[in-house]
């Protein structure tokens, strides 16, 4: 199957039920999209398809439309131009274990995408889907706001 994945194109050979995942991490070697429940429970594969915040551990790989923009935490932004979330997650200081993390990240890039002024309530109902067992809640809707500043400034 062909994937584009962070502008890349890339063409596997994996069964079609092979979730996209394990095909990010063990095929393509993009490992930030971390393994946590594998039951669409904790959000820590939380990657993009076409903008769109998914549990890429309950999605088959095949199922992705040929020609849908995949986006994992290593194409969100980059060393020299942080995305808006990453910057203000660096100025939070949100990771405790970092485990979860890049789904939160990608998940609150997801939701500022359609929420530009997200309240308290909309960030803790969104990100309070994806699981920190290390409670890092308050910096993430902290960094949260912080982040929807930076983009409506921009
Ligand atoms: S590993 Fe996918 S939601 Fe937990
Ligand atoms: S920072 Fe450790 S699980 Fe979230």
């Amino acid at each position: 199957m062909k994937l584009t994945v962070n502008g890349n194109e890339y063409e596997v050979h994996v069964e079609d039920d092979m979730p996209l995942l394990w095909v990010l991490r063990d095929e393509l070697k993009l490992t930030g999209t971390k393994y946590g429940c594998g039951i669409a429970q904790c959000g820590a594969c939380t990657v993009h398809v076409d903008g769109i915040a998914v549990r890429s551990c309950q999605l088959a790989a095949a199922s992705v439309e040929e020609g849908s923009e995949i986006t994992t935490i290593e194409g969100l932004g980059s060393p020299e131009a942080l995305h808006a979330v990453q910057e203000a997650w660096v100025e939070h200081q949100v990771a405790q274990c970092g485990y979860c993390q890049s789904g939160q990240i990608m998940q609150a890039a997801s939701l500022l995408e359609d929420t530009t002024e997200p309240s308290d309530e909309q960030i803790d109902i969104v990100m309070g889907g994806n699981l920190c067992r290390c409670g890092t809640y308050a910096r993430i809707r902290a960094a949260v706001h912080t982040a929807a500043a930076k983009l409506r400034e921009a």
